[in-house]
């Protein structure tokens, strides 16, 4: 809900790829996708999707491939299921099926190869047009408490500019990651002028990591046309901004909520944790079987 007198979100649509091929939870992800791994009951993908409604989006413009028609399917009308569950007067259920496929406005485009997510971002231009647009990674999954993309699409209202959310992260962790220059200390928004893809720890700029949210302007996509190959043989996102950058044209969020990459085996198992405990109907007798256990 938006507070009386704050500014609409002008971002309505959001671009969510999800064609990567998911090799660091081989083998769930040889024939499922990583962004169907369940947090308890609820695909990952399913939180990226509600994240994203309730910053104002409409449109979710999602870049899928081969072995991911299970996420089209998730959120598409389950004829059977819904006839079944209508039949036996399962009506919470009901509602539950229904009201995913209720979510929002879905579009798929497909990337053919996953070529990095340079390329993938490039697919969803023609569905994007000329306006600014979320872009959220299928797999990054905040804490539903404290809304993410917010402080992107406020950063983005303030200075018309691209942006890219991004958090600490320690020193021996910075080469999984875009890694932005550092603002002024304290500050929650300032201009980025340098932006590195997976440095070593004596290249990186910062600790300030870029963490799979972003709010772009449609100049981005010149940039993504003209890309040449880049880290581990992927066209990167990260160089496309880094051209914005140069330019002055990108500025850095910090985003203050908890984060977990659930493409990821061990935050994937802290997420369903969390998640777990934080539930009225699960939470408290996990939570005394977790104490039994842990000693
Ligand atoms: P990741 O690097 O986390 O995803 O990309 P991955 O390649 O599937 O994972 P691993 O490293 O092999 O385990 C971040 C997001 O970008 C998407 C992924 O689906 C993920 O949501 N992506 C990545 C694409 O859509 N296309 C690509 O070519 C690469």
């Amino acid at each position: 809900m938006l507070e009386a007198g704050a500014p609409m979100n002008s971002v309505k649509k959001a671009v969510i790829p999800v064609a990567g091929l998911g090799t660091r939870f081989l083998p769930a992800t040889k024939a499922m996708p990583k962004e169907m791994l369940p947090l308890v009951d609820t695909p990952v993908i399913q939180h990226v999707v509600d994240e994203a409604i309730r910053a104002g989006v409409e449109t979710l413009v999602m870049v899928t491939g081969r072995g991911k028609a299970a996420i089209e399917n998730h959120f598409d009308v389950a004829y059977e299921l819904e006839d079944t569950l209508a039949r036996r007067g399962k009506e919470t259920d009901l509602e539950t099926v229904r009201a995913i496929t209720a979510m929002g406005h879905f579009v798929y485009v497909r990337q053919g190869e996953p070529l990095g997510l340079g390329h993938a971002v490039l697919c969803a231009k023609r569905a994007v047009g000329d306006e600014p647009f979320a872009l959220l990674l299928g797999d990054d999954v905040f804490d539903e408490r404290e809304p993410a993309l917010d402080a992107l699409l406020e950063a983005h209202r303030a200075t018309g500019k691209s942006v890219v959310g991004v958090q600490e992260v320690p020193l021996e962790h910075v080469r999984r990651y875009g890694i932005v220059s550092a603002g002024e200390d304290g500050n929650a928004v300032w201009p980025v002028t340098r932006i590195v893809e997976k440095p070593t720890p004596d290249k990186a700029p910062s600790r300030f990591a870029v963490v799979g949210r972003y709010v772009l302007t449609p100049e981005v996509f010149d940039h993504l046309e003209k890309l040449e190959l880049g880290v581990g043989g992927e066209y990167q996102l990260t160089d496309a901004l880094m051209k914005l950058a140069e330019e002055g044209r990108l500025v850095a969020a910090r985003i203050p909520a908890r984060r977990f990459d659930t493409g990821d085996k061990l935050d994937y198992l802290k997420a369903n944790v969390e998640f777990a405990l934080k539930r009225d109907d699960l939470g408290p007798d996990f939570l005394a079987y977790l104490r039994e256990i842990v000693r």
